[in-house]
C-alpha cells in the first residue's frame, strides 16, 4: 500500500484531487492533512468521507511534531503539498499569514520529510516524492504580446502571495539541491471549477449574478488571465505525481487567454440563460472599481513540456467548463449558502468530533 500525504485537501483544488486519488487508487492510503481555515470545507468530500482508503486529519502544517507523528504513523510515500494561503486580495490585508503558511508551513513539511525518509541514509530516498503544488504567479507579469511563461522563466512575484509561493518553491527547489530530496514542482495557471470559495472571480460573479448583485471589476478589466478547469488540473497532478521526472518543473496551463471583462461577460451570457432571464439583463451589473494595487497584467502559461514529455493537454474547451461551473453553483444552492453563511464550519463537529 502506497501512503500518500495530500495536504490542502478540504480546499478547492485539494478536495478535487482527493476524490480522484481516492476513487482511482483503492489500493493507496490517502490522508489529507488540512487546517480548516475559512477556505477548507471538508463539505466538499462528503461522498468519499466512508472510503476505507481515506483518512483526515485537522491539522496545522507549521506544527511540526505533527507532521513528524503523521510521517511515521502512516508510513508516508509521498506528499502532496497544495494547503496555502491562496487568494491575492487577502496577502495584501494580512501577508504574515501567508509567510507564515506558505513558506514556514512548505518548510516544515520539507524538513519532516528529509527526516523521516533520510533517517537511514539517502537510499530512504528511494520511491519517494515531495511534490509541490505552485503558482504561474511566481514568474510575474507578461506584457499584451505573444509571450509565454515558461519553465525557464526567472521569477519576478509582485504580491505577497505570489512572493509567499516563490519563496516557498526556491525551498523545495533548495531540499532538493542540499540534501537531495525527491522533489517535483508545478506552477499551473488560473483554476476555474465547482466547490471554489466564492470569494474567487467565477463563483463570487456567479453568485452575484443570481442574487442581482454588483459585480466589480479591477480597472478596466485589461488584465488577461489564463485559465483551466480543475479537473483538468488534478489530472496532471495526478500524471506529475506518477510520471514526471525527479527534480523538474512542470507548467500547467490551459492555451486559454481571457480578458477579465470578457470572461466576465461570457459568466453574464450563460448564467442568464440558465436562469431564464433575457439575454443581456445582467449586464447592468457590472461595476468598475479601482484597481488592485500591483495587479500583474497578464499571465500566460506554456505547457508545452508536460505535453510533450507526458502527453497532457486541457481536455474542456472553455465555453463548455463555463457552462458545468455555472450550472453547478446554480444547482448546489444548499453548498453555496452554507459557505456564504458559515455553516459549513459546523460540519467538522457533526462528523468528526463525536465520533
Ligand atoms: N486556485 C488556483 O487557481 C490555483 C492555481 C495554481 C496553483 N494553486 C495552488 O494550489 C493550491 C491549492 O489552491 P486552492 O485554490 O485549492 O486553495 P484553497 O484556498 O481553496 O484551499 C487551501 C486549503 O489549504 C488549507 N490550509 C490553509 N492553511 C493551512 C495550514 N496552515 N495547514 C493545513 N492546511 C491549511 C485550507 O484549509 C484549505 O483547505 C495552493 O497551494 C495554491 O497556491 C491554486
Amino acid at each position: 500500500m502506497k501512503s500518500i500525504l495530500v495536504t490542502g485537501g478540504a480546499g478547492f483544488i485539494g478536495s478535487h484531487l482527493v476524490r480522484v486519488l481516492v476513487n482511482k487508487y483503492p489500493n493507496y492510503n490517502i490522508i489529507n492533512l488540512d487546517k480548516l481555515t475559512y477556505a477548507g470545507n471538508l463539505e466538499n468530500l462528503r461522498d468519499v468521507e466512508e472510503k476505507e482508503n481515506y483518512t483526515f486529519v485537522k491539522g496545522d502544517i507549521c506544527d511540526f511534531q505533527l507532521l513528524e507523528s503523521l510521517y511515521t504513523k502512516y508510513s508516508i510515500d509521498g506528499v502532496i503539498h497544495l494547503a496555502a494561503e491562496s487568494h491575492v486580495d487577502r496577502s495584501i490585508k494580512d501577508p504574515f499569514a501567508f509567510a507564515q503558511t506558505n513558506v514556514m508551513g512548505t518548510l516544515y513539511l520539507l524538513q519532516a520529510a528529509k527526516n523521516y525518509w533520510g533517517a537511514n541514509g539517502k537510499e530512504g530516498f528511494q520511491g519517494k516524492l515531495f511534490y509541490h503544488v505552485s503558482t504561474d504567479e511566481v514568474y510575474g507579469s507578461l506584457e499584451l504580446d505573444n509571450t509565454f511563461f515558461t519553465e525557464q522563466t526567472t521569477y519576478d512575484p509582485h504580491s505577497p502571495y505570489s512572493a509567499s509561493k516563490a519563496s516557498s518553491d526556491h525551498f523545495v527547489r533548495a531540499y532538493s539541491d542540499t540534501f537531495g530530496l525527491p522533489i517535483i514542482i508545478s506552477n499551473c495557471s488560473n483554476n476555474y471549477g465547482s466547490y471554489q470559495f466564492p470569494e474567487k472571480l467565477i463563483p463570487l460573479f456567479i453568485n452575484n449574478i443570481k442574487n442581482n448583485k454588483p459585480l466589480p471589476v479591477y480597472g478596466k478589466g485589461e488584465n488577461v488571465r489564463d485559465w483551466l478547469f480543475v479537473d483538468d488540473h488534478v489530472r496532471a497532478i495526478d500524471l506529475i505525481f506518477h510520471k514526471g521526472r525527479k527534480g523538474e518543473t512542470y507548467n500547467i496551463g490551459g492555451f486559454n487567454e481571457w480578458k477579465n471583462i470578457d470572461l466576465i461577460k461570457i459568466l453574464i451570457k450563460t448564467a442568464d440563460k440558465q436562469l431564464g432571464r433575457a439575454p443581456g439583463t445582467s449586464d447592468s451589473l457590472i461595476t468598475y472599481v479601482t484597481d488592485r494595487a500591483g495587479h500583474d497584467l497578464r499571465y500566460a502559461i506554456d505547457s508545452s513540456k508536460l505535453h510533450n514529455e507526458l502527453g497532457w493537454s486541457p481536455s474542456l474547451q472553455f465555453e463548455e467548463g463555463i457552462e458545468k461551473t455555472v450550472k453547478w453553483y446554480l444547482e448546489n444552492e444548499e453548498w453555496l449558502k452554507r459557505v456564504t453563511s458559515g455553516e459549513y464550519k459546523k460540519y467538522y463537529t457533526e462528523m468528526y468530533h463525536n465520533r
